[in-house]
């Protein structure tokens, strides 16, 4: 934690401001150690506070020891009072975790309350903590490594008791069962059970239809361990494969292989991206892959780096992201095949495992 603290000090510094405030629950997480639903975190190169509200004041103060934790009662009295404080006059704040109401409610209070006589000034800021989450340390990465290895063992444990007859709903509830028993915390997300034509739409919730032999299922499912996220799809396929199936799923599986052993670090999301999607377009389904290659993964189930057609950023040593090429025919179905990998200095390293239908077989 005292690593994370000084990393964000060093970009507040960089930026030129006096304190920052961080209103994500996640960046909140990673940089303080709290788990609870509100709150602000206010740092500035001498001082670390969590400001939260009366139910999570205890709990803050086992979580987070290496920040003072002030109380928040019902006004914004807390934030003028650490301005005053701290003499910070120009104060950054996460553009892309605040709400535009909650902005209004507080530079209201600022006009309101001047320090030393100076209104002070709110400047808004993306990337920072989200950009340092990018780099997983150690101990993430074994938080990550559990929450994989759980939805790993689920949807071996799970996808071979899908048989016709049994509704998507159904298998959703027995790999999160399967997930809570391992011990995940929960979902990373709602699991998707895309049977026959409900998988040509990406993220089709599992619904009550009952699935078919001779179909395609696309299952993409997470587990949470200790607030990190796994993200895994399989597409399997229930009887004999026909030969649609055997050449979608070929090249979305070639696609993912080249894009997993070919990423390396020093390329941009975008390459990284057409590495799989040239796979696809050449194969003459280009049109039929319309969503990113992947998407980092942590304490959100979709953070930084972006690796898509317009990701721009650089890919770099210790990131994990998804790779997630997929195919989609409406009335006939889909296949998606992702992975979570960690890029090394030579390229990828593969951090879930479960089962893969075999290239062009069942
Ligand atoms: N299930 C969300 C994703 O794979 O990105
Ligand atoms: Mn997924
Ligand atoms: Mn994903």
């Amino acid at each position: 934690m005292s690593n994370r603290l000084a990393a964000i000090r060093d970009v507040i510094s960089e930026k030129k401001l006096d304190a920052l405030l961080v209103s994500s629950a996640d960046n909140r997480r990673y940089l303080s150690g709290f788990t609870g639903s509100a709150g602000y975190l206010f740092i500035t190169s001498q001082e670390a506070v969590l400001a939260t509200d009366f139910r999570y004041i205890e709990q803050a103060g086992q979580q987070a020891p290496a920040f003072r934790v002030v109380r928040i009662a019902s006004s914004l009295d807390w934030f003028t009072q650490l301005l005053g404080e701290t003499k910070a006059k120009s104060v950054g704040f996460e553009s892309d975790h605040m709400t535009v109401s909650s902005h209004q409610r507080l530079s209201q209070k600022l006009q309101e309350t001047p320090v030393d006589g100076n209104t002070v000034a709110l400047s808004p800021l993306t990337g920072l903590t989200d950009e340092i989450r990018t780099f997983k340390d150690a101990e993430e990465l074994k938080l990550l490594q559990r929450a994989i290895d759980i939805s790993d063992a689920a949807m071996n444990a799970v996808s071979p008791t899908v048989q016709p007859g049994v509704s998507e709903a159904e298998v959703a509830w027995r790999l999160e069962k399967a997930m809570r028993e391992m011990g995940a915390e929960g979902s990373s997300f709602d699991t998707i059970v895309g049977s026959g034509p409900n998988g040509a739409l990406p993220h089709h919730r599992a619904g009550e239809r009952l699935i078919q032999a001779g179909e395609p299922i696309v299952i993409d499912m997470g587990a949470k361990y200790e607030g990190y996220c796994s993200d895994l799809t399989r597409t399997i396929f229930i009887g004999e494969p026909d030969e649609t199936f055997r050449k979608v799923y070929d090249i979305v599986l070639g696609a993912q292989l080249t894009a997993i052993h070919l990423v390396k670090p020093g390329m941009s999301g975008t390459d990284a991206d057409a590495l799989a999607r040239k796979v696809i377009d050449e194969a003459g389904y280009g049109e039929s892959f319309g969503h990113s290659l992947g998407h980092g993964v942590g304490l959100a189930i979709h953070e930084y780096p972006g690796v898509g057609p317009n990701s721009p950023g650089i890919l770099k040593e210790g990131m994990v992201f998804t790779i997630e090429p997929g195919i989609y025919i409406s009335g006939w179905g889909g296949v998606r095949i992702e992975d979570v990998v960690l890029l090394g200095a030579k390229g990828a390293t593969l951090l879930s495992k479960a089962n893969k239908i075999g290239r062009g077989g069942a």
